[in-house]
């Protein structure tokens, strides 16, 4: 059964102002932008798929969709068998917070807070809105979240606080937060924007590990280096789904960082 699975979604944003080429023209001066024009795309557990376009064609608006952060205009999402247009404000909170991990460009971590702290926010969140057993004690959170910061190779810096963390730590730990509650997919929206090369491609090495244990990612990025290290690209153009194609030599993340620091030591010892 397919994770995600959506049918003609369209999302249309109305708005004051004058029309351009991208938007039609209404009565008065409201104006349409068609953001999304009927995108049709599934995903199946264990993807690894890159979003791809230029500016303005329409990624982050996907991204709204799939995080259910943003109800299409038109068209179905199926999110693990769950119908999402049909669902009410709180079933789609619910959905939001216990289906989907969310990874941003800008870490987005609690800085008065530390690492395991951070990871263990959104199993607060689980137990406050439906009192689940399994994360109801203190100390099982602790170990869930314990067991997300080993996952990222983290374990030896559970107490730092971000400030006291590199920005490739600092997206490790905003991984092992999206992880905690074992979503159905994990959304990565330009995770190494800020990130330098060697930290980018550990944070992809850690993505590919994350995948070959059968995690699901998906992931905006406007570097087709980095969409080499997925297994799909797909592509947008002005709001329509204009190309979806398999990547058949994966590279690998972790030799090229190998490759990487051989090259950067070599150069630091020719000075
Ligand atoms: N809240 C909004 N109100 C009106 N128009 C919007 C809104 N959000 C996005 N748009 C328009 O919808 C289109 C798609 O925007 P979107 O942000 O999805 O593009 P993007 O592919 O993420 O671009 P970028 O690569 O620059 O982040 C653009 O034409 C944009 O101007
Ligand atoms: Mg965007």
């Amino acid at each position: 059964m397919s994770v995600i699975e959506l049918r003609g979604i369209k999302r249309e944003y109305r708005m004051e102002g004058k029309p351009s080429s991208k938007t039609k023209k209404t009565s008065g001066s409201v104006v349409v932008v068609r953001a999304l024009r009927g995108v049709d795309f599934c995903a199946e557990a264990g993807e690894f798929i890159s979003v791809m376009g230029p500016s303005g064609s329409g990624k982050s608006t996907l991204m709204n969709i799939l995080g259910c952060l943003d109800k299409p205009s038109g068209g179905t999402y199926n999110l693990d068998g769950i119908e999402t247009s049909k669902s009410d404000s709180d079933t789609f909170a619910y959905i939001r917070n216990r289906k989907i991990g969310f990874v941003f460009q800008s870490f987005n971590l609690l800085s008065r807070t530390t690492a395991l702290e951070n990871v263990e926010l959104p199993l607060f969140y689980r137990r406050r809105k439906h009192d689940e057993k399994k994360s109801s004690s203190a100390s099982a959170r602790k170990e869930l979240a314990m067991t997300a910061l080993k996952e990222v190779g983290l374990a030896e810096r559970i107490d730092h606080f971000p400030s006291q963390l590199s920005g490739g730590q600092q997206q490790r730990v905003a991984i092992a937060r999206a992880m905690v509650n074992d979503p159905a997919f994990i959304l990565a929206d330009e995770p190494t924007g800020n990130l330098d090369t060697g930290m980018t491609l550990e944070i992809m090495g850690l993505f590919q590990q994350l995948n070959d244990r059968g995690k699901t990612v998906i992931m905006v990025t406007h570097e087709p280096e980095l969409a080499a290290y997925t297994k799909r690209i797909i592509t947008l153009r002005d709001g329509e789904l204009v190309s979806d194609v398999q990547v058949h030599e994966r590279r690998n993340a972790l030799d090229d960082l190998a490759q990487w620091k051989k090259d950067h030591v070599l150069l630091s010892e020719d000075k």
